[in-house]
């Protein structure tokens, strides 16, 4: 048995999941005045309320003493000074020190990586100025006015979900394109947007060894030579993003234009890296520098504030609470932003690439379920979708909704509108509508009583459903810099609390090597394998229709 559930404070935690589940939240209102400002933080920036959800003050001290006995204040200590917690790698785990705005040394291995992280940002700051302001010129003599960012998972997802996010402050000077897909229709549909004298591709890979990422960037060398004729020219239009010099000097891209990143910063933790120099290139460097400052706001905040202020680690807690102890499985992520559209599937890899695992430290499997599914879409769109599931689905999923106070973009009320959307739906999924009201609805609008009896039990709403609610101010640079670390430190805390390596993604690894030997049977005739009869059949299907 996995000595977290050995640990008291699990247990009292177990106990009180029991009584808790005989509980609804709006009783928990009612019974004290001052349960929104019990559970409830302000950070610049930023109000953080959690008191929808189905905690009182005993369970959430049990909370905190969770996080103590499992001595995740040591751990975070750990992470922040370069020790090697991501020991299935043997690496450290340092994407802190990218935005690290203090003067203080962070060492891996004996050595200071600060002076590495600042000349590393110098050099995308001197880049993305250069290209931006149309000094860098490809090889007719023209200035930039597409970049192409070809890279996938969290060589992809940053800066992809940051500069979407950010969009309302963009220049006119470049358009950015992101290709992810190996799929050749997203590549294929760029490609039919740019030219190739004023287009810079940059190729995000830490490997550079990754099969889609190097298909797509294969193939645009290939798309530009037909226009430029040249391999010289080819400096002028590729840049990279790796940790892997001989693979990018393989591939024709001259040192001095790759950027590099280190091993101990992980895919999706990579924004705050030259991963995110998309984002310097389409915003402006002052901009990725912003959004270096609202995260390292964050890791200040996480290392100094008192546990139960604590907003990232009051967030792992809840989602174990909410997982491992009241059994649900599923956690919607609801932007009432539209900025932050692509907040969710972002969440989707830091979370479940993270933490969606089953083994403890020690190799042996977990008993208790560790992370949730993340899913969601904005809010109101939401609505119109799977908000039924929600409201009266049979399963429970606790939910993040998130809002700002000001819009990027003011039309009208429509900013109040959808506000108000924002603050009914979480009232509506704690409140519920029980039998009484529905009656008494349905009556008061005459409604006659044998219908009554046929629609009540379909028009009760349970309730009882969490959330938690998130304010921003607006959705700027800063703000995204701070929501992310804010979920990134959240998914640190869930890892070691459910002792889970979180920085690691073995089962990710199992579907590359497959695929890529099934490749070779469908681009090579005498290559067969041995599967079974499922995928031999899917595989001679598609040979034979192909
Ligand atoms: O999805 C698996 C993964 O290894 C991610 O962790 C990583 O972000 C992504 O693939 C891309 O890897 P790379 O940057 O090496 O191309």
């Amino acid at each position: 048995m996995s000595c977290r559930s050995n640990l008291s404070s699990w247990q009292a935690l177990e106990q009180s999941a029991a009584n808790l589940q005989q509980q609804k939240i709006k009783n928990l209102f009612a019974q004290d005045e001052q349960r929104f400002d019990k559970f409830s933080c302000q950070i610049p920036g930023l109000l953080f309320d959690y008191s929808k959800q189905l905690i009182d003050e005993n369970t959430f001290n049990q909370l905190l003493s969770l996080a103590e006995q499992v001595d995740l204040g040591s751990w975070r200590t750990k992470m922040f000074s370069g020790e090697k917690i991501n020991f299935t790698e043997n690496r450290a785990v340092l994407h802190t020190a990218l935005r690290n705005r203090s003067a203080s040394p962070v060492y891996v291995d004996g050595d200071d990586v600060m002076p590495a992280v600042q000349s590393e940002l110098e050099k995308i700051k001197a880049f993305s100025e250069k290209v931006r302001s149309g000094q860098w010129a490809g090889f007719t003599g023209k200035a930039v006015k597409d970049v192409v960012a070809i890279g996938v998972g969290g060589s992809n997802l940053g800066p992809q979900m940051a500069t979407d996010a950010l969009k309302s402050y963009a220049d006119d000077k470049l358009s950015v394109h992101y290709v992810s897909n190996v799929d050749g229709v997203q590549l294929a549909d760029v490609l039919e947007k740019v030219d190739a004298e004023t287009c810079l591709f940059v190729i995000s890979s830490k490997t550079f060894t990754t099969s889609e990422t190097m298909t797509n960037a294969n193939s645009a060398v290939t798309w530009f030579l037909e226009s430029a004729q040249s391999d010289a020219a080819i400096a002028k239009h590729f840049v990279a993003v790796s940790t892997n010099l001989e693979k990018t000097r393989a591939f024709g891209i001259a040192d001095e234009n790759v950027f590099t990143m280190w091993d101990w910063v992980g895919g999706r933790f990579s924004l705050w890296s030259a991963i995110g120099l998309p984002i310097a290139l389409y915003l402006g460097f002052e901009a990725f520098s912003e959004i270096l400052d609202g995260a390292f706001e964050i890791d200040e905040h996480f290392k100094n504030a008192p546990a139960h202020k604590n907003i990232p680690l009051i967030m792992g807690l809840l989602s174990v609470w909410n997982t491992s102890f009241l059994g649900h499985k599923a956690q919607a992520v609801l932007p009432y932003d539209q900025a932050l559209h692509m907040l969710p599937a972002y969440l989707q890899q830091g979370e479940m690439e993270s933490n969606g695992k089953s083994v403890a430290f020690d190799g042996k499997m977990v008993p208790y379920t560790t992370v949730p599914l993340i899913w969601g879409m904005t809010g109101i769109n939401g609505q119109h979708a799977f908000y039924q599931y929600l409201h009266q689905g049979n399963t429970i999923v606790p939910a993040d909704f998130i809002a700002s106070v000001r819009p990027q973009k003011q039309i009208g009320q429509h900013h109040d509108i959808l506000l108000s959307n924002f603050f009914a739906q979480t009232e509506a999924m704690m409140a519920g509508v029980d039998e009484q009201q529905v009656r008494e609805d349905l009556s008061s609008k005459g409604v006659a009583q044998e219908k009554i009896e046929q629609l009540v039990a379909h028009k009760i709403h349970q309730g009882n459903r969490p959330t938690t609610s998130m304010i921003l101010d607006v959705v700027d640079a800063k703000a995204v810099g701070r929501l992310i670390a804010l979920y990134e430190h959240k998914i640190f805390c869930q890892g070691i609390i459910l002792e889970i390596c979180s920085f690691d993604q073995w089962g990710v690894e199992l579907g590359k090597g497959l695929a890529s030997a099934i490749e070779a049977e469908l681009t090579q005739n005498d290559v067969n394998q041995e599967h079974d009869s499922s995928t031999s059949g899917l595989i001679a299907y598609y040979k034979q229709h192909r």
